[in-house]
């Protein structure tokens, strides 16, 4: 082969596995659309995997940062007796309105801060204008929808169009987290958010499936606040893990910085496990370790008289700015993370880890059946060579082995586990996961079987859904 054609060989190879069109705004609307199935989807598989996610990074002339700040669009894929539509809507958050009719962006983003002068700087110190630009997950909270994001205002829509119906309830804070989790008693969301004045504070509150009133079951002073995406939840604790990413709370408002920009990295805080007894809302702890960073919990337990709390664990917060736009863009490699097992000691302070399983993020469990319990499987994603995420994986903690999923030129999302009816086994069922195609620059649904990962069917989407993070599959 000449040089020439080897080149143009390799420019085309390149040009399959570049995954980078998944970094491309997504302007249009889908109306609802039958998807041609390839393959079996499983008979007992109905209901609807809903997502959001960033979809819009251009305003105007004006551009979004960073992969959070992208304008919330929702995605619904509907499943039944094997057929599966497909359906689009941007989230009509007040955000998405305000930057539509005046063609700029309106509202402080997670990197991205619209110009203004220290005057309204000050007076927003007063009356803060808050995104509700919902666009990293979505949770079914008695029979409404509601999508987050890490700002207080978790915006609830209608399941079927993907209808705005408007704010669902105001977390008792500034920052939340878009992981709340399942309260079994209640059939509520459990959740924290740091509330910022002359006093800070992190205050655990619970929302009832039918209420709009945030319940604050405990609260704990802090001096610098963290950044914290998620948090762990046993049957006994809540499990507060302070990375040692925090903010001076006054240069929030005052240092003309977009919000995530106020953190800084201060390794010789430690880490700072603190558990939350969540019958009474005492407080054990904090418990220092070395210094780490995360966005994911995957899940936490008791066992005998410690605490089992598994995370995705980075060396630092460094992949915050590995996820601004230019450099996703510009196709800057992405790390992996490691699933790291903490063991805390409630009477001694202790605190013992172990590495899991490498490389493994946007990691999801058999929720349902395994949370706040032992467990075995985890399924999540990883990078691969082009340094984008190319691998859907499977880890299994007991035998300590993780297996992959990849096929060239595509490029998977997060994998959300839907468990068989009358399931025996914990990994018995499918896992769905939301694939950008580079070659067809457009989305597939891929159906996997959870235990296997063999692909059970796809359903090729007519356009790209820009890469997104979390969904819910809802049961019909
Ligand atoms: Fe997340």
């Amino acid at each position: 082969m000449s040089n020439a054609a080897t080149t143009a060989s390799n420019a085309t190879r390149s040009a399959a596995i570049d995954g980078r069109g998944g970094f491309r705004s997504q302007e249009h609307e889908t109306p609802l659309t039958q998807l041609r199935v390839e393959g079996s989807v499983p008979e007992w598989l109905r209901g609807s995997l809903l997502r959001t996610g960033p979809a819009k990074w251009e305003i105007g002339d004006q551009h979004m940062r960073h992969w959070f700040d992208g304008l919330a669009m929702l995605h619904s894929f509907s499943i039944e007796d094997g057929s599966v539509s497909y359906v689009s809507r941007f989230l009509g958050s007040r955000a998405y309105r305000a930057a539509k009719e005046r063609g700029e962006i309106a509202y402080s983003e997670f990197a991205t801060d619209p110009c203004r002068s220290l005057f309204s700087r000050v007076a927003s110190l007063f009356s803060p204008k808050i995104s509700d630009n919902a666009n990293v997950n979505l949770m079914r909270l008695g029979e409404r929808f509601v999508a987050m994001t890490e700002t207080p205002l978790p915006v609830e829509f209608d399941s079927e169009t993907l209808e705005t119906v408007g704010v669902a309830y105001e977390a008792p804070g500034i920052l939340t987290t878009a992981h709340p989790h399942l309260d079994r008693a209640t059939g509520g969301a459990l959740n924290y958010a740091a509330k910022l004045g002359p006093r800070n504070s992190y205050r655990f509150f619970l929302v009832r499936p039918d209420s709009s009133k945030p319940e604050v079951i405990a609260s704990l002073p802090v001096r610098r606040p963290a950044y914290m995406h998620s948090f762990g939840l046993t049957e006994r604790w809540l499990v507060l893990v302070e990375f040692p990413y925090v903010v001076n709370p006054p240069s929030l408002a005052l240092s003309g910085r977009p919000y995530i920009e106020n953190y800084r990295w201060k390794p010789e805080l430690g880490t700072r496990f603190t558990l939350v007894d969540r019958a009474t809302g005492e407080a054990t702890g904090p418990f220092q370790t070395d210094p780490f960073f995360a966005f994911h919990h995957v899940n936490s337990y008791e066992d005998g008289d410690g605490v089992v709390v598994d995370i995705c664990v980075y060396p630092d917060a460094e992949l915050v700015e590995d996820l601004y736009m230019e450099r996703l863009r510009a196709g800057k490699p992405i790390p992996n993370a490691e699933l790291r097992r903490f063991r805390v000691s409630p009477g001694s302070g202790e605190i013992e880890h172990e590495r899991l399983i490498d490389a493994i993020e946007l990691p999801r469990i058999n929720y349902g059946r395994c949370s706040e319990r032992p467990y075995r499987y985890v399924w999540g994603n990883a990078t691969g060579e082009s340094g984008w995420i190319e691998q859907i994986v499977k880890a299994d903690l007991d035998e300590r082995t993780r297996s992959p999923w990849s096929e060239p030129g595509s490029f998977p999302g997060e994998p959300v586990f839907a468990a068989a009816p009358d399931a025996n086994d914990e990994d018995d069922g499918v896992l769905l996961s939301v694939v950008f195609e580079a070659h067809r620059e457009a989305s597939y649904l891929l159906v996997l079987d959870a235990r296997s990962l063999d692909e059970l069917a796809r359903a090729a989407v007519p356009t790209h859904i820009p890469y997104g993070f979390h969904g819910q599959f809802a049961r019909s």
